[in-house]
C-alpha cells in the first residue's frame, strides 16, 4: 500500500470499528429489553452474544491493537476455554457462584485496562484520569470482592468476620487510596508506579474487607451489587477509551443489576444499609438455633390420595415452588400433575415470590422450561390478594417464603419479609421430605395450622404417587 493510501485505508477501517461499537451498543439495549420477558428472553440473549461478538472482532481492526494479534487471540482461546470448561459442568443451583466468579473477572478486567491507561499514557487529561483511577478503584473492589463472594458460595470460606471499628478502617482504606489516586493525577506526567501499586493494593483489600464483613444470607444481594460495581467500572473504562458498547453494555449492566438489587432488598425487607453494614437481627441465619417454640406442636401427615382427592374436587388451585422443587427436579412432575387437574376443569395458577429458590428467576426458569404458560405465573403482587378465596394450595418445596412468623412475630429473624399469603387458604398441602427448614433456618408456623397437611417425601417421587392417584380417580 502507498503512503498516500495508507492513512485513508486506516481512517476508513476506525470508521467501520466505531460503526460497529456502535451497531453493537444499540444491540445491546435491545437485547436487554427482550430478556426482561420469558417470552422474547431466549431472542434478546441472542441479540447479546451477537452484539457481544462483533465488537471483540471489529477490535482486530483497531488502529492500537496492531501487531498485538496474537496476543489477543491468545487471551480469547484461553479466556473462553476457561470460561467453558467452568460453566459445562455445573447444575443449575450453582449458577450464583458462576456469577460471581464472572463479575469479579469483569471487574479486574476494567480495572488492569484503566491501569495501562494510567501508566502509560500521561496525555490524558487530568478528568480523564480522574475516571480511569474511578473505574479502576471500583473494578478492583469488585474484582476481590466478587472473588471472597464465590469461595464463600464455594463454602470454602464461611460465616462472617467482624472486628472492632471495622466500617472506619474500611472509610480510611478508601479515603487513602483515593488520596493515592488523586496524588497520581496532580504529580502529572508518567503514574508514579509505587503510588499506582499502592493504589490498588488499597482498593482491592477494600473488596475484601468489606465482603468478609456481610453475612452467608447475603451473598446473592452481595453478587448483584458487585454486577453494579463491575458495571460502572466498565462504563467508566469505555469512557477513556473513547468505546461506545463498553460505554454503553457497562453502564446498562450497572442500571440492571441496580433494579435487581433493589427488588431483592425488597423482597427480602433488607435495606440495603442493612446488607453493607451489618444488623444484628439478622446476621447470619446459619447460626441461629432452630426456634423451639414450636417443638411441641405436630404437623398432620396426609397421604397422596387424599392430595389427590382434594385438589380434583377443588375449583381453584395456587401452586407455590420453592427451592425443594429445585432440588428434587420435580417441574415437570408438577406440570404432569396441573395438567391432569387442569383436564378435571380446576383453575390452576402459580406463585412465585421474588426470592424463592436459591438465584434471581430460579422458579420463573423452572416452571418455563417445562412449558407452563407464562399467563399463569403470577409474582407476589398480583395473587397475594387471591388466597382467600383458594380452595387448595399446594406448597412444593417452598418455606421461608410462605413463614407466617415474617408477618406475625415481631422476633423472628425473618419479620418483616414480604410473604406469599399461603395460611389464607381454606386448604393447605405441603410437600416436603421431613421436618427440614428452609435457607433461614427458622421454623414455619403454617405447618402446624389447622388447614394444613404434609405430604412427606422427595418433592419428585410425591408427586408422581399424586398423578398416579389422580389418574385412578
Ligand atoms: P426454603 O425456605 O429454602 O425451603 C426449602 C424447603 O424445601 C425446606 O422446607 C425443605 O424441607 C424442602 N426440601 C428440600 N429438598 C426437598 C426435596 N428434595 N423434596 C421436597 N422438599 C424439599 O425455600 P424457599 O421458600 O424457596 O425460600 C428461599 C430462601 O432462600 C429464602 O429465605 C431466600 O431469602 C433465600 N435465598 C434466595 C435467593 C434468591 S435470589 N432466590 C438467594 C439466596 C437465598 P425438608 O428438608 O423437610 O425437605
Amino acid at each position: 500500500m502507498s503512503d498516500l493510501t495508507q492513512p485513508i485505508a486506516q481512517g476508513f477501517a476506525q470508521n467501520i470499528a466505531q460503526i460497529v461499537y456502535l451497531i453493537s451498543a444499540l444491540l445491546f439495549l435491545f437485547g436487554l429489553k427482550r430478556m426482561s420477558l420469558p417470552t422474547t428472553a431466549k431472542r434478546g440473549l441472542s441479540y447479546v452474544v451477537i452484539a457481544m461478538l462483533s465488537a471483540v472482532l471489529i477490535t482486530f481492526i483497531h488502529r492500537e491493537v496492531q501487531n498485538n494479534y496474537l496476543w489477543m487471540a491468545m487471551a480469547i482461546f484461553i479466556g473462553g476455554s476457561v470460561a467453558t470448561f467452568l460453566t459445562k459442568g455445573i447444575k443449575f443451583t450453582e449458577t450464583p457462584k458462576m456469577i460471581a466468579l464472572f463479575t469479579g473477572l469483569g471487574g479486574g478486567s476494567a480495572a488492569a485496562l484503566a491501569a495501562v491507561e494510567i501508566i502509560n499514557l500521561d496525555y490524558l487529561s487530568d478528568t480523564v484520569k480522574y475516571i480511569a483511577l474511578a473505574g479502576a478503584l471500583i473494578g478492583s473492589i469488585s474484582f476481590s470482592g466478587s472473588l471472597i463472594t464465590y469461595l464463600k458460595l464455594q463454602g470454602s470460606i464461611k460465616g462472617l468476620i467482624h472486628f472492632p471499628m471495622q466500617q472506619w478502617l474500611n472509610a480510611l482504606i478508601l479515603v487513602v487510596a483515593i488520596t493515592f489516586g488523586v496524588a497520581i493525577v496532580l504529580n502529572g506526567g508518567q503514574a508514579d508506579v509505587t503510588s499506582l501499586v499502592l493504589f490498588f493494593a488499597l482498593s482491592l483489600s477494600l473488596g475484601i474487607l468489606v465482603t468478609i464483613s456481610i453475612s452467608d444470607a447475603d451473598t446473592h444481594i452481595l453478587i448483584a451489587l458487585f454486577n453494579i460495581f463491575t458495571g460502572i467500572a466498565i462504563g467508566l473504562i469505555g469512557y477513556v477509551l473513547l468505546n461506545p458498547t463498553m460505554m454503553i453494555a457497562g453502564f446498562l449492566v450497572a442500571a440492571a443489576s441496580l433494579k435487581l438489587t433493589l427488588s431483592m432488598t425488597k423482597s427480602m425487607n433488607r435495606p440495603i444499609s442493612n446488607v453493607l453494614f451489618g444488623d444484628e437481627a439478622t446476621d447470619d441465619y446459619s447460626n441461629l438455633s432452630l426456634d423451639s417454640s414450636n417443638t411441641n406442636l405436630i404437623a398432620r401427615e396426609l397421604q397422596s390420595n387424599d392430595a389427590a382427592m382434594m385438589m380434583a374436587f377443588a375449583k381453584n388451585i395456587i401452586i407455590v415452588p420453592g427451592y425443594g422443587m429445585a432440588v428434587a427436579q420435580a417441574q415437570h412432575k408438577l406440570w404432569e400433575m396441573s395438567k391432569l387437574l387442569i383436564d378435571k376443569d380446576v383453575n390452576i395458577r402459580f406463585a412465585v415470590h421474588p426470592v424463592a429458590g436459591r438465584m434471581p428467576g430460579h422458579m420463573n426458569v423452572l416452571l418455563a422450561e417445562t412449558g407452563i404458560p407464562y399467563e399463569s405465573i403470577y409474582d407476589i403482587d398480583e395473587i397475594n390478594g387471591e388466597f382467600d378465596s383458594t380452595d387448595v394450595v399446594l406448597l412444593i418445596g417452598a418455606n421461608d417464603t410462605t413463614n407466617t412468623s415474617a408477618r406475625n412475630d415481631q422476633n423472628s429473624p425473618i419479620f418483616g419479609m414480604p410473604i406469599l399469603n399461603v395460611d389464607r387458604a381454606k386448604n393447605v398441602i405441603v410437600i416436603k421430605r421431613a421436618e427440614g427448614t428452609g435457607f433461614s433456618n427458622i421454623d414455619n408456623p403454617l405447618f402446624y395450622q389447622k388447614n394444613t397437611g404434609i405430604l412427606y417425601g422427595d418433592a419428585q417421587s410425591v408427586l408422581g404417587k399424586v398423578v398416579g392417584e389422580l389418574k385412578k380417580l
